[in-house]
């Protein structure tokens, strides 16, 4: 048999590793006898050399297989949950959960943080007073058989190889890796015993993935790989080069999302919900085509199963249900800071990277994986791509602790804006649509 050094070199010199040899490494590096340095280069060989279909399906299985896969088999129907790559303002989990579960379509959900520029379900979800985003395993299961969802932060025994891999990636300059990026995901999502997986893939200035190209071959792999792994899977390819909706923070991100669920919220929230929702709901085979699908999703929105599901979810998990109806319980910082137009135009566009780093520099976010976020912050948009502005008018409010440090925020966020003289062309949000037939 080769040596673990045989393999790093093999794949150094461009070789296809088989199923068995990738199972071996990654149980090597879980037992210390493949130390942290060699898998650092045997990233850094898969970051130059890649790896096809079948390597990035064994990496998968063999990271999933290194923790527990949470079993749901008492969950009557199809399992189902969504993975967004991240971006600017993205809350759509938060109402797209409940909403999902409320059509019929269980929905468990692991959740992930903030970190960089964008934000986390698990850090907004926290806002919620009392809300416990650490549950075991049984109770996880009781409240998804029980309420349709549950939404939780991944456990020690999830994916365990994905966590001790990622940290060394993230400091050897090998995190955008297609075959990494896509076993890192993909094994942590199907630790958590669903049948199938709508993804949503961001692309712009705000996301992870910043060209079509890049975000396209993100979404094909992923959408190949799962497949090939045994689940249905579709991806959508949406906008991020503006903040998604108008909150951009955690309370405030929670606090819209709600809105959505009761019938309000911003058009492009909406129409992420209902996109990614009608594809969960067709994937779990509750609907017969989309069009149906978005049609029982707003029956849902409409008559209050969303939101009452939402309630039960947030109850179960030691939170205050009391939100739902009455955001104002949320937090808030106590002082206002108005960001106003330089000029009049049209907004041409917000630059979701810059309003997301100005949210981490408010304390919203995080630059370290161990640092706390401040709930109460945030950044509400006033306005939105297409609108007509004048001098003088709030393009946005920030809700801060202490308006003098604010400044240089409200500098940044005012950055953000394009101002023209023109009224841009409309934008679609749904980019392109990509399934395992496309
Ligand atoms: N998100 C993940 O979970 N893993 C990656 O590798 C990149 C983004």
């Amino acid at each position: 048999m080769e040596t673990l050094v045989e393999l790093i070199a093999l794949k150094r010199d461009g070789g296809h590793l088989t199923e068995s040899q990738i199972a071996r490494l990654i149980r090597a590096h879980g037992a210390g006898e493949l130390a942290d340095y060699q898998m650092s280069a045997l990233c850094m060989a898969i970051f130059f050399r890649g790896m096809d279909d079948a390597e990035t399906v064994a990496l998968t299985r063999a990271m999933l297989g290194s923790g527990d896969v949470i079993d749901l088999s008492d969950v009557p129907g199809l399992k189902v949950d969504k993975h967004s790559t991240g971006g600017v303002g993205d809350k759509v989990s938060l109402c797209l959960a409940p909403l999902v579960a409320a059509c019929g379509v269980p929905v468990p959900m692991v959740s992930g943080r903030g970190l960089g520029h964008t934000g986390g379900t698990l850090d907004k979800l926290e806002a919620i007073p009392g809300f416990k985003v650490t549950l075991d395993v049984p109770t996880f299961r009781r409240i998804v058989r029980e309420v349709g969802t549950c939404m939780i932060g991944q456990t020690d025994r999830i994916a365990p190889a994905d966590k001790r891999i990622y940290a060394l990636r993230d400091v050897t300059a090998t995190v955008e890796a297609i075959p990494l990026i896509v076993a890192s995901i993909l094994s942590k999502k199907l630790a958590e015993g669903i049948d199938a997986l709508v993804l949503d893939v961001k692309v712009g200035r705000g996301a992870f993935m910043k060209s079509i190209e890049d975000a396209r071959a993100l979404a094909t792999a992923l959408v190949r790989v799962g497949t090939a792994a045994g689940k249905d899977v579709v991806a959508l390819l949406t906008d991020m080069s503006a903040p998604l909706g108008r909150a951009v923070g955690n309370a405030n991100e929670t606090r819209e999302a709600l809105e959505v669920l009761k019938g309000g919220g911003p058009a492009d929230l909406l129409e992420c919900t209902l996109a990614l929702g009608a594809e969960m709901l067709v994937i779990g085979g509750v609907a017969a085509d989309l069009a149906a699908a978005r049609a029982e999703l707003r029956r849902a929105i409409a008559d209050g199963r969303g939101a009452a599901t939402a309630e039960k979810m947030i109850a179960a998990q030691g939170g205050d249900p009391r939100v739902v109806e009455d955001t104002s319980r949320l937090p808030r910082a106590p002082h206002t800071v108005e960001v106003l137009a330089e000029s009049d135009g049209f907004v041409a566009g917000i630059d979701a990277l810059e309003v997301g780093l100005a949210s981490v520099a408010m304390g919203a976010g995080r630059t370290r994986a161990d640092q706390a976020v401040d709930h109460a912050v945030g950044i509400d948009l006033e306005v939105a791509r297409g609108d007509e502005v004048r001098r003088g008018q709030p393009l946005a409010r920030l809700a801060v602790r202490d308006v003098a440090a604010a400044a240089e925020t409200a500098a940044r966020v005012r950055a953000a804006f394009r101002i023209a003289p023109e009224r841009p062309a409309e934008a679609s949000l749904v980019l392109e649509r990509i399934t395992s037939r496309s």
